[in-house]
């Protein structure tokens, strides 16, 4: 395994990637979704892979396939992402792609909701854990570095900066996902990596150039903290 694996900067090391949307579920056989691809997650594992590093990636119902070589723990829900990634612990680092639901439907139930004549459900929605603040709050085993992803539609780096303080993970990577972007579902993305000592516009590139970027980034973190 370990010739497979090869050697690289992240050899010995194990990286935590959540990826793709999560599906919350309305009834058995609807559910509330997003427009994650899972493509920029998939293309960080895998540049994580190719560094050398074990990857545990764990997926909600992405478009893109996982890539080969890493752990793959699919989920669906947000809850049971939270479970999956907890049971992935300890790693050295942790980046939080996926595209959480923000809420769940408050008493989905196992049978199909019924249409009646003139009756429309009224559908109640509950807060759904954040996984990227709980991991990045642990006094025990919190992963070194963590990161996370900032998807905004307006004040991008302003909102970006803001959230890697109240979430409490070291980096944030800031995206504009606004509809005429095209990087919700497309394969370029925009980053702005914010860390408490400085910010870094990245240029627009394809996800994995993006992918590879930020393990570079990593792996040269992680060697200066032993
Ligand atoms: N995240 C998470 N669990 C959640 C919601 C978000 O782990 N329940 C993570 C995402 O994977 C991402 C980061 O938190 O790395 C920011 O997600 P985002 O949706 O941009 O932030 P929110 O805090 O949910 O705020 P809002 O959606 O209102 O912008
Ligand atoms: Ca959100």
């Amino acid at each position: 395994i370990e010739a497979r694996l090869g050697s690289g900067p992240l050899t010995g090391r194990h990286v935590l990637v959540t990826s793709g949307p999560t599906h919350e579920p309305i009834d058995p056989v609807r559910y509330i979704a997003n427009r994650s691809s899972g493509a920029q997650g998939a293309a960080i594992a895998s540049a994580a892979r190719a560094a050398g590093a074990r990857v545990s990636f764990v997926t909600g119902p992405a478009t893109v396939p996982p890539p080969t070589g890493v752990d793959v723990i699919r989920v669906e829900t947000a809850a049971e992402m939270l479970r999956a990634v907890e049971a992935a612990l300890p790693a050295d680092a942790a980046v939080f792609a996926a595209a959480v639901a923000d809420w769940h439907v408050e008493g989905a139930g196992d049978t199909k909701m019924k249409k009646r004549p003139g009756e429309v459900p009224q559908i109640r929605l509950a807060e759904n854990p954040d996984i990227l603040r709980r991991i990045a709050g642990l006094d025990a085993g919190r992963p070194p570095l963590v990161v996370g992803f900032a998807a905004e539609t307006e004040n991008v780096e302003e909102n970006a900066a803001a959230k890697r303080l109240r979430k409490g993970c070291d980096w944030i990577l800031a995206n504009d996902v606004s509809a005429d972007t095209g990087i919700m579902g497309g394969s370029e993305n925009a980053v702005t990596l914010i860390a408490q000592d400085g910010v870094e516009r990245w240029p627009r590139a394809g996800k994995d150039a993006v992918a590879r970027r930020l393990v570079d980034r990593i792996a040269a973190h992680l060697a200066t903290t032993a």
